[in-house]
């Protein structure tokens, strides 16, 4: 999950490459009364009757109870996020390949995509990447190391045993993209990427292009929150150079398929 220092922080961040700057939002066009979500940067008064679909519910609970979600900030509650990926998984669980993570934490979006999508009576796997210690100094920009500060200690013996009773599920320890040459699957159906890092995100995304099964699902956790400014223009440049679009979605993910 990105930017939730700058959230605590209250946005707009200074930043150095800024986006472009809109008129002030403004919800006093909807009553408090007639607002069905506020939560994670998004208010909405539109339907968001998935939260109480009692799959989606129960996928929510297991991945919340890994403490991905919560930090010096407090819980946060991503429901709408979550929705994105469990409907984007449905997807690619049509395709041939397997599923990667790259930035997985303690296991929450993990945890809800091997849930909601029953991953245990699946022949596919789930490749989880991650330095299970926090961003790779040498990889990350200052104001990146600036943000995530402090944020995340070592956990990877707490993730292994999280899901060592999945036998198709593996854990990939070490820092991305050095990580992805040592193992990696040849065909992915779904990508979910979530450094909270411009440079290793992008790397990520170049290594498994090719590997990417046409349909393919792919889900970039930090796209467009404002505080995460660089990692959106880095993979615009790479959505251009390989001529396939982003969807900027109300949640700060961006969504592409591959053709
Ligand atoms: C926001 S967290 C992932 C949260 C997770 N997707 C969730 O919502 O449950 C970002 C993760 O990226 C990892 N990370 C950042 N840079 C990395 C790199 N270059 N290589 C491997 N892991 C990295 C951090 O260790 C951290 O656990």
């Amino acid at each position: 999950m990105g930017t939730l220092n700058a959230l605590n922080e209250g946005l707009p961040m200074k930043l150095d490459e800024s986006p472009p700057s809109l008129p002030s939002a403004s919800f006093d066009c909807f009553p408090a009364s007639a607002r069905t979500y506020n939560q994670d940067g998004l208010m909405t008064m539109h339907d968001c009757s998935f939260i109480e679909e009692p799959r989606f519910a129960n996928a929510y609970r297991d991945a919340i109870q890994t403490g991905s979600w919560s930090g010096p900030w407090g819980q946060a509650q991503i429901h709408w996020r979550a929705h994105v990926l469990c409907w984007a998984g449905q997807i690619a669980q049509r395709l041939q390949g397997d599923f990667v993570e790259c930035g997985v934490d303690h296991g929450g979006t993990a945890m809800l995509l091997l849930k909601y999508l029953d991953f245990d009576n699946s022949s596919r796997r789930m490749y989880l990447y991650d330095t299970f210690c926090g961003l790779d100094p040498t990889l990350s920009s200052e104001k990146e190391l600036a943000n995530y500060t402090g944020i995340y200690r070592d956990c990877y013996d707490e993730v292994r045993q999280r899901f060592e009773s999945f036998s198709n599920v593996i854990v990939c320890r070490g820092s991305i993209p050095a990580s992805l040459s040592k193992t990696a699957p040849e065909q992915v159906a779904f990508l979910h990427i979530d450094l909270n890092a411009a440079n290793p995100e992008r790397a990520a995304i170049e290594f498994f292009w090719d590997r990417l099964t046409p349909g393919a699902m792919i889900v970039l956790d930090d796209y467009c929150w404002v505080a995460c400014h660089a990692q959106k223009l880095s993979m615009d440049e790479f959505a251009k150079s390989v001529d396939c679009p982003i969807l900027s979605l109300p949640t700060g993910q961006g969504l592409l398929q591959k053709r």
